[in-house]
């Protein structure tokens, strides 16, 4: 223990309520020890601090701040240097705002393209979304504020996120969800970690000592604080026995008094409590007095806005992905006669909703910018409705407008709807009504340049329409005039694909089996996510992982391997300058475990003057080989001649070689004869009986039966036994819909939707307690007078035992 002498001043009660929040983004402070609080602020890419009324969903209005382009965007740009940039200016911008800790990076899998939140997660490779997380995390840190990571962990659906069971194996468990945290704790050197609303096999994820003890603290020495999600904690004092430090935001005193009872019944040591302390302790203070010393060195109190943007437009730039280009239609020739057209070119999508909300310092918008270039813009339209309407007469002045110009800019992509905190896509396609515009268009231009702007993988069985493609993703404040710096050919598009894009939904790993219909999402897919699957079962994908076109061209020779790593040059073969993304794969034919048949394990983006040529080194490291073997509970390296890949992207493999590597082991934890399909990595079908063989034990039921419980949610109100329950899931239901008619998610409506009625208690600051929440439950079952009991007696009971532990912490 590092502040013994503290702890031990500390009375029990203190101890038990420093361990959950005070208010919506801070900690408990402790006056009379002086104690003092630390704040939390969102979020991954931009600093969402409220100065007034505080919520968790990005409702209220927060201080302006600079929004960069989100986590799935800057992935694209595979630029570490760019992570810790931006990391770096997050963090003098949350210093900027006295916040404590940033909760960001999220990180979680990409599962599926349908997720809610994958635009704010960096990839569907671990290595990656870890390596880009670690950049973040590094240049956050650098500035005196921690980092902290997200949702750890299992958490790839929006869907009932807090209800919900993510069931996989030990293997992929640790070899594609954990792995990126993994990365982002032992080099990114994380100080705070958040625990995700989930349960993962069977326990929720902040209770799971599994998750918390045995791989965060014991196997990747952890050192910093466990903070739960708002709201995730389900036992606080099961969080506590397993190490989790901060239950956010603010359950009262009701989990302070829950600590108390089972430090009484002997349920939770001393040792334990203290423990939990301690951590939380060291990180209060030592985040305490690195703020002293920024203001003791007068480090600035504000930031620059122009800087930022500056660098929020870099981003935006390294990002974007050039995925077609016809003819080289692209860069504009100067003076050309264009027409802009599309609601986004006026009021752009550059960042998703939900906590991650920022409210920007300044939005750059195309039909503003676009006069700063030299082209001959010969008008401008909005082109289609954002609410999916088709409007026959904003289309006919449309197509006048595109039918006058030489090349038509399109701007077009997902709007609002789909992507969201709280909610998953129900299928992959943009509005009808733009892919029907973009066709019209293509009948009186053949010159279109379609510029997208979209946070996750979509279907475009539109694309012929375009002759060339320039992917934005949610490119921040200053994607705008990022855009026209690369349609005009000032800047050569370096993105490439982090994630891969089928062409169509149906086609995707894990398409049966996402999102979880009823409390189970069971992981059948194993480690056969985004291209491991297209890789290895042969499925055709529009763009592959790793994917992006350039102005200029590479060639690659000279692959040198060794047991190090390996050496290629590259070579700019074209006339500009450009930055080329060099992809290091790894497969092992004939593996007696079965395996993808090639993963990423290494990249390095570098820049090459045109006509120049580079060597370029990219070591080896321990996840270069190793995998996790069940039978011996450890990482593993299988011997064999692996081959060793140098590609552009998963598809375009441009040189190969072998390298025999000896194995650790000869216990193999697999019969290749019952996991048939985990052979193949045909996927898509597996049976209960080939998932229980590779999961080990026999699926759990996540069925719904019997009456509700505590952590059910409320939208599973549609069976509840009372009418009451009944009535209000009906009206919550035709809420939710009306705004989705609407085209824009209601984010309140959608979290008490996904809600289980124990949050009731652990979300209204003292208001409701668990015993209340547990009659609201009585009355849904159709109980209604025991219930209510419950909940009357409850208020009084609470309103009364919370009276008193103010008191006793006011001493
Ligand atoms: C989100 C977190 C976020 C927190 C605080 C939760 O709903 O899942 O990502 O950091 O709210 O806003």
């Amino acid at each position: 223990m590092k502040h013994r002498d503290i702890v031990d001043e500390m009375t029990l009660e203190e101890k038990a309520a420093f361990l959950s929040g005070a208010n919506e983004w801070q900690s408990r402070e402790i006056k009379r020890l002086h104690i003092p609080a630390i704040a939390c602020s969102d979020g991954p890419h931009g600093i969402r601090r409220q100065a007034g009324a505080g919520d968790h969903l990005g409702l209220n209005e927060s201080l302006p701040a600079t929004c960069f382009p989100t986590a799935a965007t800057v992935a694209n740009s595979w630029d570490e240097e760019l992570g810790n940039e931006i990391g770096e200016a997050l963090g003098e911008e949350a210093a900027s705002q006295e916040v404590d800790v940033l909760l960001g990076p999220g990180l979680n899998m990409k599962r599926s393209p349908l997720c809610g939140r994958n635009f704010e997660y960096f990839s569907e490779d671990p290595y990656l979304g870890g390596k880009m997380a670690a950049a973040y995390i590094r240049g956050i840190q650098s500035r005196g504020i921690y980092a902290c990571p997200k949702h750890f962990a299992v958490n790839s659906q929006e869907l009932r996120r807090m209800a919900m069971n993510s069931v996989l194996d030990e293997r992929t468990l640790r070899e594609i969800y954990l792995t990126g945290f993994e990365i982002a704790v032992k080099e990114g050197k994380a100080k705070a970690i958040m625990s995700s609303y989930n349960e993962v096999n069977g326990t929720y994820a902040n209770e799971n000592r599994h998750l918390l003890q045995d791989i965060l603290r014991k196997d990747w020495g952890f050192d910093g604080i466990v903070i739960t999600d708002w709201g995730a904690s389900n036992d606080h004092v099961k969080g506590v026995e397993a190490g989790s430090n901060l239950e956010m935001p603010v359950p009262g005193f009701d989990s302070a008094r829950e600590i108390l009872k089972a430090v009484e019944k002997k349920q939770l040591t001393m040792e334990e409590l203290d423990l939990c302390v301690d951590e939380l302790l060291d990180a209060v203070l030592d985040l305490t007095s690195k703020r002293e010393e920024r203001k003791k060195k007068k480090i600035s109190q504000s930031f620059s806005e122009s800087e930022h943007h500056r660098l929020a437009k870099k981003a935006a730039i390294k990002s974007a992905v050039l995925l077609k280009n016809e003819e080289h239609i692209l860069p504009l020739k100067k003076k050309t006669k264009v027409a802009l057209i599309g609601d986004f070119a006026m009021e752009p999508r550059y960042q998703g909703a939900g906590s991650s909300v920022v409210n920007a310092t300044f939005v750059e918008t195309m039909d503003k910018i676009i006069v700063n270039y030299d082209l001959q813009v010969v008008g401008i339209s909005r082109g289609y409705r954002r609410d999916g309407k088709e409007d026959s007469s904003l289309e006919k002045v449309t197509l006048e407008l595109a039918k006058n110009a030489d090349v038509v800019l399109y701007c077009f992509g997902l709007d609002e709807l789909s992507e969201s905190e709280g909610l998953d896509r129900t299928h992959m396609r943009i509005p009808q009504n733009q892919v029907a515009l973009l066709e019209a268009l293509a009948r009186v231009n053949e010159n279109i340049v379609g510029i997208i702007s979209a946070g996750s993988a979509i279907e475009m069985p539109w694309q012929r329409s375009c002759k060339a493609i320039l992917h934005g993703y949610l490119y921040g404040q200053a994607g705008a005039s990022a855009m026209m710096e690369l349609l005009m050919g000032n800047e050569n598009p370096s993105g490439r694909l982090s994630e891969s894009y089928p062409f169509k939904y149906e086609d995707t790993p894990a398409y049966r089996y996402f999102p979880a219909t009823e409390r189970n999402s069971e992981y059948r897919e194993a480690q056969y996510i985004g291209y491991r699957y297209y890789d290895s079962s042969k499925v055709r994908v529009q763009y592959p992982f790793g994917f992006g076109l350039s102005y200029t061209e590479f060639s690659y020779s000279d692959l040198k391997i060794s047991k190090n790593g390996v050496k290629v040059i590259i070579q700019n073969t074209g006339k500009y300058d450009g930055e080329e993304v060099v992809q290091l794969y790894v497969g092992l034919p004939d593996a007696v475990v079965f395996r993808p048949e090639k993963e990423l394990k290494g990249f390095k983006k570098v820049f090459i003057k045109a006509g120049e040529r580079k060597e370029i080194e990219i070591p080896f490291d321990d996840k270069t080989f190793r995998y996790w073997n069940v039978k011996t509970d450890r990482w593993e390296i299988e011997s064999g001649n692996y081959q060793i890949m140098i590609g552009a992207s998963v598809s375009d493999i441009r040189l190969s070689g072998n390298l025999a590597v000896e194995g650790t082991t000869e216990q193999y934890p697999y019969d290749p004869e019952k996991m048939p399909h985990y052979y193949t990595g045909i996927v898509q079908n597996i049976e209960e009986q080939e998932f229980e063989e590779l999961l080990g034990y026999p699926v759990p039921s996540g069925k719904w039966t019997g009456e509700l419980g505590l952590n059910d949610a409320i939208c599973q109100m549609y069976y509840a036994k009372s009418g009451l329950a009944r009535f209000i899931y009906c009206r919550l239901t035709a809420m939710k819909q009306k705004s989705e008619a609407a085209g824009k998610p209601d984010l309140n409506i959608l979290f008490i939707y996904n809600m289980p009625f124990r949050a009731l208690a652990k979300m209204t600051g003292g208001m409701v307690s668990m015993q209340m929440a547990e009659g609201m439950v009585t009355v849904v079952n159709g109980h209604f007078w025991k219930g209510m009991k419950r909940i009357i007696g409850g208020f009084f009971r609470n309103r009364k035992a919370n009276k008193e532990y103010m008191k006793l912490l006011s001493k």
